[in-house]
């Protein structure tokens, strides 16, 4: 390694997506490896909506290890991140910089302390998973299989875009546990995706936690593991391939559907959904059943937020029409902030202001007028946006989050 005496800053940023899943991931055969207990299936979402921006950085000047989420300083004390950032360490390679006359071994690593700085492009309520800083450590470190899943099982599947398979392996080690990129982004491109992020008080059960009580205490869950994914796996994959949307409608909300029952079914329950989630379950089992085929896909994870998935625009306009009708945000809310994201859908539908929004006829499949009911402010906003690729590195470090001299936050 360079004198110590030396203080130079090695770098590295990447943005990486965020995913949802469609076939669900829920409970563990190995806690410390985070292996499975059944594959999964998910959707990359388009990074130009929702992503994470990470900056690393390593230098012989930092003290200790440290991390800045959205600017703020985060404490790492908490085992998590800890031993997240040793098994990253503990697969570090030999690193060259030649430019800068940089040399790190592998042994080098043990002693050195990393800066870790992430900033997300969507206001960070949504709670949607991500783990962008494991993505960009080993590119740091020069891990050479990393396979994404330090930190969050689920994050693994980012590592690639359009649909992605986590296959859950049978090896005890987890070598064979992997994401597998089903399809590029580009293969089902008609599909629009609503995010509700629905107002919620309550803190919710981690996954982690969560779905270790579901094993521990469910007698469904293994049935759902044993009997019911893998078919759903096959299905799905088939859907996804044909771009045959009725069947990927039915298996993504029978599974999601599924997966909160398992969640009902521990001891002591799980409630991850509330009233909000299932009046917007309510208003798509509604729609596309007035419509015959199925219009748009809904799919909730541990959290009361929905991701609705559109067959196509025009029905994803006529959904977004349906959202804003049940639920206009509230008078002092901006309609700027209410809908973010891809905002060409607002223009698609001819809403300007909340006047229009007030003006909005209700679905013409609603005869009662009970069921026409307004649920004011019980969505935070509503983000648009589609399938999208996999994380990338940006190698313009006028880009970075940290100063390339000092290694702090910009
Ligand atoms: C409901 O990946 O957050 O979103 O591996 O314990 O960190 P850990 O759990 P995490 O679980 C995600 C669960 C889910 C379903 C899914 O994304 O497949």
């Amino acid at each position: 390694m360079a004198d110590e005496s030396q203080k130079w800053v090695l770098m590295v940023t990447a943005q990486t997506p965020t995913n949802i899943a469609v076939i669900k991931y829920w409970g563990k055969r190995d806690e410390n490896l985070i292996l499975a207990i059944n594959d999964s299936i998910s959707v990359t979402l388009d990074p130009a909506h929702l992503c994470t921006t990470t900056t690393v950085a390593v230098s012989p000047a930092f003290n200790q290890d440290r991390m800045w989420l959205n600017g703020k300083e985060i404490s790492l004390s908490g085992g998590r991140y800890q031993n997240c950032l040793w098994e990253i360490r503990a697969c570090a390679n030999d690193v060259e910089d030649e430019k800068k006359g940089i040399r790190i071994t592998k042994k080098d690593w043990e002693n050195l302390h990393v800066h870790v700085t992430s900033y997300n492009n969507f206001p960070t309520a949504a709670g949607l998973a991500s783990s962008a800083a494991v993505y960009s450590l080993a590119k740091l470190m020069n891990v050479q299989e990393d396979n994404g899943r330090q930190g969050s099982g689920s994050a693994c599947r980012s590592l690639y875009g359009g649909f992605v398979k986590w296959v859950m392996g049978k090896e005890e080690n987890g070598s064979d546990s992997i994401a597998v990129p089903l399809v590029d982004e580009k293969h089902w491109d008609e599909l629009v995706i609503i995010i509700a992020v629905v107002c919620s008080r309550q803190k919710e059960t981690s996954s982690t936690s969560g779905m270790r009580e579901t094993v521990e205490t469910s007698a469904l869950i293994e049935h759902r593991a044993k009997e019911v994914v893998p078919k759903r796996i096959i299905q799905m994959e088939e859907a996804i391939q044909k771009r045959d949307f009725a069947t990927f409608t039915h298996l993504t909300c029978a599974d999601s559907n599924q997966f909160h029952a398992v969640c009902l079914d521990t001891s002591p329950p799980i409630f991850y959904m509330n009233d909000t989630s299932h009046r917007i379950i309510g208003c798509v089992e509604k729609w596309n059943r007035s419509e015959g085929t199925p219009q748009v896909a809904y799919t909730f994870d541990a959290g009361p937020n929905a991701v609705l998935i559109a067959r196509n625009r025009t029905s994803a306009a006529l959904l977004l029409q349906r959202l804003l009708f049940h639920f206009p945000p509230n008078s002092e809310t901006d309609l700027n902030s209410y809908v973010i994201g891809d905002k060409s859908l607002m223009e698609d539908i001819g809403i300007q202001d909340i006047k229009g929004i007030e003006a909005l006829p209700p679905p013409p499949e609603i005869k009662d007028k009970v069921l026409a009911q307004k649920y004011k402010g019980e969505i935070s906003y509503f983000i648009c946006t589609r399938p999208g690729r996999g994380p990338v590195l940006i190698s313009d470090d006028s880009q970075a989050l940290l100063h390339p001299d000092t290694g702090l936050p910009k």
